[in-house]
């Protein structure tokens, strides 16, 4: 059993009106063999809970177990850990098999199995022993770096660097993983390959891991569940398809994937759903707890829209729009459009609390950046209310150049119903 879990964990640096609370009341169970990711932006408290995991610092309140043990009062050597840090943290005048050696001395000498006479030759111990020789030999295995055993750490690339971090972790077989930002030094291509690298050996070795990140996209493409927090607190604990598809707030959505987020009024409920005003229009949302007169704000993910010429665009499904195409962004595979759907209704939107959170401007030609379907996160996303018009972003896919619409297209677009968020306000 080497699940982790935080109960109430809290950590406060500094006192009176001087502290910051870094990590506030922190409820987490991470499972046996889980690949877990903890993810928000810069100062949320990530590096602080780690190191809370670690034993570096020591928790101002609640309960930290591994397993079946707790550890709040057991030093960081005699927690079952690894830990690899951004900085990889190596010995730069050490080859590659004196460093990941160095993970397994450091453990028998606190254990008392080397005298601390001994350590100073623990060069030489760790060459001449065969039992150490064969675990170094395992680790380099799994991270792909047999043969590089004599190599100076200063002569390996970057990537290379955090597969002997990541050695050193693992040779000491630790019951749990900490990683802090292992890939943010490593350029794109490499942190897009090191990504399918550590989570192929995470899966091999089976261990449970903590994985630090502040990039969404590799949280939801690496982790098995996410912890989204946000000034010390946890906003949401889920898979990252159920964080994409439900996120629990505008701020959740907002920092994870692009989204429109609308603030409006239910004008009818049923069994089957609401209908909300949006556009002049109403529209009708699926999933909403809400009762008439209730206000509600929508998320609604570019790729819940559909967008097709006006001109010829055949029977009207329902929830459909007429607007013109604003602004066109070509990423690739998609297309994103912004499109000015008239007049706006609702209570704005814009200035709502979290990251990101712009006032749209009031010209239609000038909506807000589109980084956020590139996957940045929580600054990309466009507001849509100016008070006078309403901008949404639409992703499409790109099926040529000829079919691209072009801006001033005027367009009919549609909201599929049941791919509408209720956040704040609605009850669901
Ligand atoms: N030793 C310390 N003394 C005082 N304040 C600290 C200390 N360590 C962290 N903090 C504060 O605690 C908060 C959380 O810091 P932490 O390093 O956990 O954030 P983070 O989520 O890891 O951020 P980043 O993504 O920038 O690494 C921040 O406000 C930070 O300034
Ligand atoms: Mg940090």
């Amino acid at each position: 059993m080497v699940s982790v879990s935080l109960r109430n964990l809290s950590k406060s640096f500094g006192s009176g009106a001087n502290a910051t609370v870094a990590v506030d009341d922190v409820d987490l169970e991470i499972e046996d063999g889980e690949f877990f990711a903890l993810l928000g932006p810069s100062g949320c408290g990530k590096t602080t809970t780690m190191r809370c995991i670690a034993g570096f610092e020591s928790p101002t309140r609640g309960e930290i177990w591994i397993g079946d043990r707790f550890i709040n009062d057991v030093p960081p050597h005699k927690r079952d850990t690894g830990m690899v840090f951004q900085s990889y943290a190596l010995f730069p005048h050490y080859d590659v098999f004196q460093n990941v050696a160095y993970g397994l001395l450091m453990r028998d000498l606190y254990n008392g199995r080397i005298s601390a006479f001994a350590g100073l030759f623990s060069k030489r111990i760790a060459r001449s022993s065969p039992a150490i020789r064969e675990q170094v030999h395992e680790a380099l295995d799994q991270v792909g770096l047999v043969g590089y055993d004599k190599r100076q750490v200063s002569q390996l690339s970057g990537g290379q660097q955090q597969r002997v971090a990541l050695a050193r972790a693992l040779v000491r077989r630790p019951a749990v993983l900490l990683m802090d930002e292992p890939l943010s030094n490593l350029d794109k291509n490499l942190r897009i390959q090191m990504r399918d690298t550590i989570r192929r050996i995470q899966r091999e070795v089976g261990i449970t891991t903590i994985f630090v990140t502040h990039d969404q996209e590799e949280a939801m493409g690496m982790a098995d569940r996410v912890a989204l927090m946000r000034d010390g607190r946890l906003e949401q604990v889920d898979r990252p398809t159920d964080l994409y598809d439900r996120p629990n707030s505008s701020w959740a959505a907002r920092f994870v994937g692009s989204s429109n987020i609308v603030d409006t009024t239910v004008e009818k409920a049923d069994d089957a759903g609401a209908e909300v005003r949006l556009g002049g229009q109403r529209v009708r949302v699926s999933d909403c707890g809400a009762a008439v007169g209730d206000g509600v704000r929508l998320i609604m993910r570019p790729e819940a829209l559909s967008v097709r010429p006006r001109d010829g665009a055949g029977p009207d499904p329902g929830n459909t729009f007429d607007g013109a195409v604003t602004k066109v962004t070509y990423l690739g595979p998609n297309i994103v459009y912004t499109v000015d759907i008239g007049a706006a209704d609702g209570a704005p939107a814009a200035g709502t609390e979290g990251a990101g959170a712009t006032e749209a401007p009031a010209a239609p030609e000038a909506p807000g950046a589109t980084e956020g379907a590139e996957g940045t996160g929580a600054a990309g996303d466009t507001d849509v209310l100016t008070g006078t018009r309403q901008l949404v972003e639409v992703t499409d896919t790109f099926r040529g150049a000829d079919a691209l619409l072009s801006v001033g297209t005027e367009v009919r677009l549609s909201i599929d119903p049941d791919r509408i968020i209720v956040a704040e306000g609605g009850s669901s």
